[in-house]
């Protein structure tokens, strides 16, 4: 079983001619078939921890460890940590002018699996997944992201995360912007890659919303660039009925 494992983790950024520590030592294990939902306020640092893990040269790593499997993934160029099997949606998806979806999808598979899938398999395989989140098959020759609404912006990242099949997965606020329907229809890819039991799956969100479709097997709170604290789904439920006052008071964020 794969096993991402975060250690220690310090990330710094640089802003008006400051570093600014945001990260202050997150501890993190997600195995392959688990559901970890990290929940917390806003600026708390989900999204730098999401960054971080992708690799964006904004953020310094500036102590600590992520390995995936044993192997050093902060070494890693950005190709190779989706290569290992580390899959990650951002909260804003950028978008790939004169790239259409399916030429992407089928680019990111050849280039995860080692080889170009068999054309006719894979775009039954494409057909298959859009249908189960409801997209248009015309959407297939859209450009990446140009002029997506937000919740199809979401879908398509569904629609990757069904067909590239990662070890590990980390989903930025994907229920963000999504009406009820479209967060049923997210939430079902997400559960269908779940029950596979091969993918493991951290989501961050700050509503407990989503938690109603994916029940999550950890709920860590984040407050201040860590974790402070874990539990079961109960945790989630306690934090909609009391929010995250608890965890905020005292330290402040900056
Ligand atoms: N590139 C950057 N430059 C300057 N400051 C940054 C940068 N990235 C993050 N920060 C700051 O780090 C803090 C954490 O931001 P982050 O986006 O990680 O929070 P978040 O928990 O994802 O919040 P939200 O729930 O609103 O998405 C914020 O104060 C933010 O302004
Ligand atoms: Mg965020």
């Amino acid at each position: 079983m794969a096993t991402l494992e975060i250690r220690d983790l310090h990330v710094s950024v640089e802003a008006d001619n400051a570093t600014k520590e945001i990260l202050k030592g997150v501890d993190l294990t997600v195995r392959q078939g688990e559901t970890h939902a990290i929940m917390g306020p806003n600026g708390s640092g989900k999204s730098t921890l999401a960054y971080s893990l992708a690799g964006h040269p904004k953020y310094t790593i500036t102590s600590g460890t992520v390995t995936l499997d044993g192997e050093n993934v902060l070494d890693m160029t950005v190709d190779e940590r989706a290569r290992a099997g580390l899959f990650l949606a951002m909260q804003y998806p950028v978008e790939i002018p004169g790239v259409s979806v399916s030429n992407f999808l089928r680019t990111s598979a050849t280039a995860i699996r080692g080889e170009a899938p068999k054309l006719r398999t894979w775009v039954k395989e494409v057909k298959e997944t859009m249908t189960g989140l409801q997209m248009d098959p015309a959407f297939a020759e859209r450009n990446v992201n140009e002029g997506f609404s937000g919740g199809e912006k979401k879908r398509h990242e569904i629609l990757q995360l069904e067909l590239l099949k990662p070890k590990i997965a980390i989903l930025d606020e994907t229920d963000s912007g999504l009406d009820v329907d479209a967060l049923r229809v997210v939430s079902e890819g997400v559960n269908r890659v779940r029950e596979t039991g091969e993918v493991g799956t951290l989501l961050i969100t700050h509503y407990t919303r989503i938690l109603r479709y994916i029940k999550p097997d950890f709920v860590h709170v984040f407050a201040h660039g860590r974790i402070a604290a874990s539990g079961g789904a109960e945790l989630a439920d306690k934090l909609e009925n009391e929010g995250y006052e608890v965890y905020t008071k005292g330290g402040a964020s900056a």
